[in-house]
């Protein structure tokens, strides 16, 4: 048997929270997400429950635990919050990448395994990523229903009314890892799964006066998968990837881009919807019009009104914007970006404004300073 890693592309991408009922609820109405999918009780799974959500391209699962003896979800939960399990990438043969990718030293999750009803059948293995993450390999080529065989359509339709967000899919994923382990996880994923690194932020490239971090950006071999991963660096104070290690008490995703055409509408339908942002400076925008190398479709006021940050690549540009954590802990946030021309980068020249909005929301949370700030009330 031969073995290749051929991925196609992003497939979906499974959080394991407190409660998948309320959080596909957010999803519908803050994200503009439809409901499409259900995994229950009523479906005869005893132990946990979840809700599969669409919108183009975009696929979300939510799962929750029904009961403590739920191990995998309920002690995912009590550890790191709620966070994002897997995500999953589609290959043409999962089991020649899942052998592909073990051979050369990955971390076995789950064997090739198949899913399977009326409508046909979906496969599925994982390997280990960081440290409680996985990274699936998934085919669905010989079915045509429903996310996977275990999942039915939700027994009532659920109508929530939201304003369209015009997300298309997932443009790349981001892992935190702690101090020295950077280099380790990206030689897995160029290991073992043949990717390369094409992007190394050293130490300077990224910072602040008070926090700094490092990066590195691994893709796979047609760049279909673009994977950064961050780990801190020695600063003044404590940097973001420290707050996040510390509160989602280990390694783990930080965040997703969803790409958009039209991040004005997006960021703007996003916002009715109740969703929060990180602030972006008016000098800023004052920087960016001042800028005569700088040729946008978009007009800046715009992108000021939606506190949108513009970054200019060298054959093109590109415009994107975080979100605040999403959960209790400052932990997982979305990114919403659109590329325009060539755009391969990942917004090197907003990471100073960025960080500096990042550090002001950690100030307050009394977690930028590494000796905690006052007596902490107990709970
Ligand atoms: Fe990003």
């Amino acid at each position: 048997m031969s073995d290749s890693m051929d991925i196609r592309g992003y497939d979906y991408v499974e959080f394991y929270v407190g409660s998948a009922k309320m959080v596909a609820y957010w999803y519908a109405k803050a994200m503009g997400m439809e409901i499409t999918g259900y995994l229950g009780p009523e479906t005869g799974v005893r132990d946990r429950m979840s809700y599969y959500l669409t919108k183009n391209n975009l696929k979300i699962v939510v799962t929750s635990a029904l009961q403590p003896e739920c191990y995998d979800v309920a002690g995912f939960v009590a550890k790191h919050g709620d966070g994002a399990k897997r995500w999953a990438v589609e290959v043409d043969d999962v089991g020649s990448a899942f052998r592909y990718a073990t051979t050369r030293g990955a971390v076995m999750v789950s064997k090739p395994r198949r899913f399977e009803n009326d409508h046909g059948y979906v496969e599925e293995a994982a390997i280990r990523l960081y440290d409680d993450t996985e990274l699936v390999f998934i085919n669905r080529d010989h079915y045509d229903y429903i996310f996977r065989p275990d999942f039915c359509k939700p027994h009532q339709q659920i109508n929530i009314v939201c304003e369209d967000t015009g997300l298309i899919g997932i443009d790349h994923i981001v892992g935190n890892v702690r101090e020295n382990e950077m280099n380790v996880w990206a030689a897995y994923f160029n290991q073992t799964m043949g990717f390369e690194t094409f992007v190394d932020f050293k130490a300077g490239d990224i910072g602040t006066k008070y926090s700094a971090l490092l990066s590195k950006v691994v893709r796979s071999k047609d760049s279909v998968i673009r994977n950064p991963i961050n780990e801190p660096f020695e600063g003044l104070k404590k940097s973001q990837i420290e707050e996040y290690i510390e509160q989602y008490r280990g390694s783990g995703i930080q965040h997703i881009a969803i790409a958009t055409r039209d991040i004005v509408s997006t960021i703007r339908a996003l916002r009715n919807n109740g969703m929060e942002f990180l602030r972006v400076p008016d000098t800023y925008y004052d920087m960016l019009r001042s800028r005569k190398d700088l040729k946008i479709n978009e007009n800046i006021d715009d992108l000021q009104e939606q506190h949108i940050l513009c970054d200019k690549e060298s054959n093109g540009y590109l415009l994107q914007l975080f979100t605040k954590p999403i959960g209790d802990r400052p932990t997982f946030f979305f990114e919403f970006i659109q590329r325009t021309g060539d755009s391969q980068g990942f917004g090197k020249g907003n990471f100073q404004a960025l960080f500096e909005s990042i550090e002001l929301d950690q100030k307050l949370r009394g977690n930028l300073d590494r000796e905690p700030q006052g007596e902490m009330p107990a709970c």
